[in-house]
């Protein structure tokens, strides 16, 4: 993809940008302003599109016809959620095809994003380089900008915790200069942002499951899963099992400072070989975002708004929070 520092910045760019935009505001649909802001990263990293490109626009406005669509009956009546996301999926993909084109007759213009590299793959189809981009822009914004909303509300029940974090991120500022870049051993140095966001993924769940199918019987404690069965292993249940979590049903980021994130009571991003690939870039832009929440916002939940599983997890409301922006 990219080297990590033009990747850091980029991210750290777009989220100034958003946060430079809440200025004159009292309150912002959180939701909203996570999702522009997860879209406009992975947009530019995977296409090389800037977020004032119209495209990009078009392309984030069909993402989320095309996600509305994704739990509705498939029938195709024109008019309903799910015939309006396959004419959106439809437009995404023309829009990817000629990006693709474009850039095969512009083969002079080097750029340093994902599909600069995919074009030269020959192992791949059109279709399946198409696909690839729109897996990678689908499973890239939508989950980051949840755990982002999840960390917000989560950290307005946990006056604590929040003014923890902004001490960690004021006295990493205090050792740059003031408009310098945050690098990777900054991000590596933020322990309780860490901390924050592994809870947030566990308490939140933002992914609560994954499908399997056994490909071989697969022997199972004392069960044997016949080859062909699909699976479901629910994360959500491990996640908030009291027994593998003390007091699970309460957000405490500490719990990470001496619990251990590798093991198999906390896999908020799948495991084995189909592991996500954007773990840590989606931790990458929590932890930025959040470098510059803090330091610059105070914010509030407005209308008690909670999460509800539907059965994704999601703010019926966008999460309405009241801002009020620091005097520097
Ligand atoms: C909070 C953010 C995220 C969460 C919770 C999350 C979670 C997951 C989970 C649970 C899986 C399935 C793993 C499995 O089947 O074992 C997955 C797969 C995947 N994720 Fe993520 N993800 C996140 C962010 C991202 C980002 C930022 C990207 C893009 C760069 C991404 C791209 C993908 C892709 C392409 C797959 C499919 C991998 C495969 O099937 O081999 N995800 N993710």
């Amino acid at each position: 993809m990219k080297s990590k520092p033009d990747l850091l910045i980029d991210i750290e760019r777009t989220a100034t940008r958003i946060l430079d935009s809440w200025k004159d505001k009292n309150s912002v649909i959180f939701c909203e302003e996570a999702r522009k802001y997860t879209f406009n990263v992975i947009v530019k990293q995977v296409l090389g599109l800037t977020p004032e490109e119209p495209r990009t626009k078009e392309i984030l406005q069909d993402f989320l016809t095309f996600m509305r669509g994704l739990i509705s009956v498939p029938i195709y009546i024109p008019g309903t959620p799910y015939a309006r996301a396959v004419q959106a999926r439809i437009r995404i993909s023309s829009t990817v095809k000629s990006i693709i084109e474009e850039r095969r007759g512009n083969s002079c213009k080097k750029s340093s994003d994902f599909l600069e590299i995919l074009l030269y793959v020959d192992t791949l189809s059109e279709d399946e380089k198409v696909s690839f981009v729109l897996d990678s822009l689908l499973g890239g914004y939508e989950t980051t900008s949840l755990l982002m909303s999840m960390v917000v509300f989560f950290l307005d029940q946990s006056p604590n915790a929040a003014q923890q974090l902004e001490h960690e991120h004021r006295r990493i500022r205090s050792l740059k200069k003031n408009d310098e870049f945050l690098n990777w051993d900054d991000y590596k140095a933020m322990e309780f942002t860490h901390s924050v966001i592994n809870e947030a993924l566990r308490y939140g769940n933002v992914v609560k499951f994954v499908h399997r199918k056994a490909i071989k019987d697969v022997k199972f404690r004392d069960y044997i899963i016949p080859a062909g069965w699909k699976v479901l292993p629910v994360f959500s249940a491990v996640h908030l099992d009291p027994s593998l979590h003390g007091n699970a049903l309460h957000f405490n980021p500490w719990r990470w400072q001496t619990e251990d994130q590798t093991c198999k009571k906390f896999t908020p991003f799948g495991g084995g070989s189909r592991c996500c690939p954007g773990f840590e870039l989606a931790k990458v832009e929590v932890a930025f975002f959040l470098h510059h929440l803090v330091q610059n916002y105070r914010w509030k939940v407005e209308d008690s708004e909670q999460p509800i599983a539907y059965p994704y997890v999601e703010f019926q409301k966008g999460l309405k929070l009241s801002v009020q922006r620091l005097s520097s």
